[in-house]
């Protein structure tokens, strides 16, 4: 790949990984993601900013063939897709040490096994003068795990912020000029990696709005040179507010929730609000999250499996409890042969969802005239409580 040119004696020394296709063994990346490693010359000390998941390893290391010498790797973050390339850096440049937050240096040494006389630490609002170069470190715990920091180049007034402000999207240039691209990644990513730390990053936010920034530089994803709409986006998302939609996360064996699910969803347009559904048995869990990140109401539908609800169900249920979504209203509908549990197995696995619950619809068999009537009342009652959040 080559470096790419930031600004003097700033550059991007990454990889682009365009197949991946899907992180943390758990969500899709439908556009593959990059792993942004950045090198800055001082007058006296040259930095590496992260590195590289090890999976291309090879590749930082062919970027890094000319550079003579290292002084420092800056370690933001202690997770493998910015550290795993550290130990082999390191190797290279004998004389080269990890700089890194007070709660990544023994998170680096578990992870990487790197030996304690290779890590620096610096505290919060500590500075690093490369020589013509400030690099001053900011503590920004839990933009994804409990040690996490950014940087901002003063001269040039980048900030370096790792995970946040992220996307999974290859790019074979630094900006993407796609705007719609990358606002839908860097969603998905809010939702998948972000959101569970909402209350955290809204004063990150605040802290991060006091800083002069020119370009935003994360560690995966195109880098902002016109940061203003992504930082505008986020603290959208971070925001107390909510949009008029429901969405539906479902599965149906033989149709009779499927055609809940479909009553629903006519009764609920009709009324005025929008609705997105997700037949769980294929849809990209990445575009559920997505969902998750603005909605007012969330209504699941499953049939009962073996006394309870059905298993693909819960998995995404588990998945919305972990990822913490300002939702603020509930529901579930599904369908039974002879009895179970299906209510109260869903109700156990969202105990994180600050919601009302609303009355669920649960029906034998295939639903008649009188399940619809419960299923239009339920809509009924989401309209009222969305009017009373001045949604609809
Ligand atoms: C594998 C399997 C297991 C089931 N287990 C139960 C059960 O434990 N309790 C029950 O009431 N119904 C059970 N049923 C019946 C379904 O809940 C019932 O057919 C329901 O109407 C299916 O809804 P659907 O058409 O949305 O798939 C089971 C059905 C299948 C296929
Ligand atoms: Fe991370
Ligand atoms: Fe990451």
């Amino acid at each position: 790949m080559g470096l790419k040119k930031i600004k003097d004696n700033v550059f991007w020394a990454g990889a682009v990984d365009w197949n991946r296709r899907l992180f943390d063994s758990l969500i899709p990346i439908p556009d593959g993601t990059t792993y942004n490693a950045y090198l800055i010359y001082g007058k006296d000390k040259t930095i590496l900013l992260d590195t590289v998941d090890p999976s291309m390893t090879h590749m930082l290391m062919d970027n890094l063939k000319e550079i003579k010498n290292i002084d420092f790797i800056i370690s933001h973050h202690a997770e493998q897709d910015h550290s795993g390339s550290i130990p082999a850096v390191l190797e290279k440049y004998g004389n080269a040490k990890v700089v890194t937050s007070l709660k990544g240096k023994p998170m680096l040494i578990d992870h990487l096994h790197i030996s304690d006389n290779r890590i620096v630490t610096v505290e919060d609002g500590a500075k690093l003068e490369l020589g013509g170069k400030t690099l001053e470190f900011i503590y920004t715990p839990w933009v994804h795990w409990p040690e996490t920091m950014v940087s901002y180049l003063h001269e040039d007034k980048i900030l370096f912020t790792c995970d946040l402000f992220g996307s999974h999207l290859s790019t074979s240039g630094l900006y993407c000029k796609e705007e719609w691209k990358v606002s839908e990644a860097a969603k998905r990513y809010y939702a998948e990696v972000m959101m569970p730390f909402r209350t955290n990053i809204k004063k990150h936010l605040e802290r991060l709005a006091k800083y002069n920034t020119e370009i935003i530089a994360p560690s995966h994803g195109p880098l902002y040179n016109n940061p203003e709409w992504i930082l505008k986006s986020h603290a959208k998302w971070v925001s107390d507010d909510v949009s008029n939609k429901v969405i539906i996360p479902y599965v149906s064996m033989h149709g009779s929730t499927q055609l809940l699910v479909d009553h629903l969803t006519d009764a609920l347009a009709a009324q005025g609000i929008q609705v997105e559904k997700f037949d769980l048995t294929v849809t990209d869990l990445g575009k559920l999250a997505i969902a998750l990140v603005d909605t007012a109401t969330m209504v699941i539908g499953s049939p009962t499996v073996l006394t309870g609800a059905h298993p693909i169900v819960i998995s995404a249920a588990f998945l919305a409890n972990a990822l913490r979504p300002k939702l603020k209203f509930a529901s579930i509908i599904g369908s039974f042969g002879w009895g179970g549990k299906m209510i109260e197995d869903i109700q156990k696995t969202i105990p994180n969802l600050k919601v009302q619950m609303l009355e669920p619809v649960l029906i034998k068999g295939k639903p008649d005239a009188q399940a619809y009537i419960a299923v239009e009342r339920l809509a009924q009652e989401i309209a009222t409580k969305h009017r009373e959040l001045n949604i609809l």
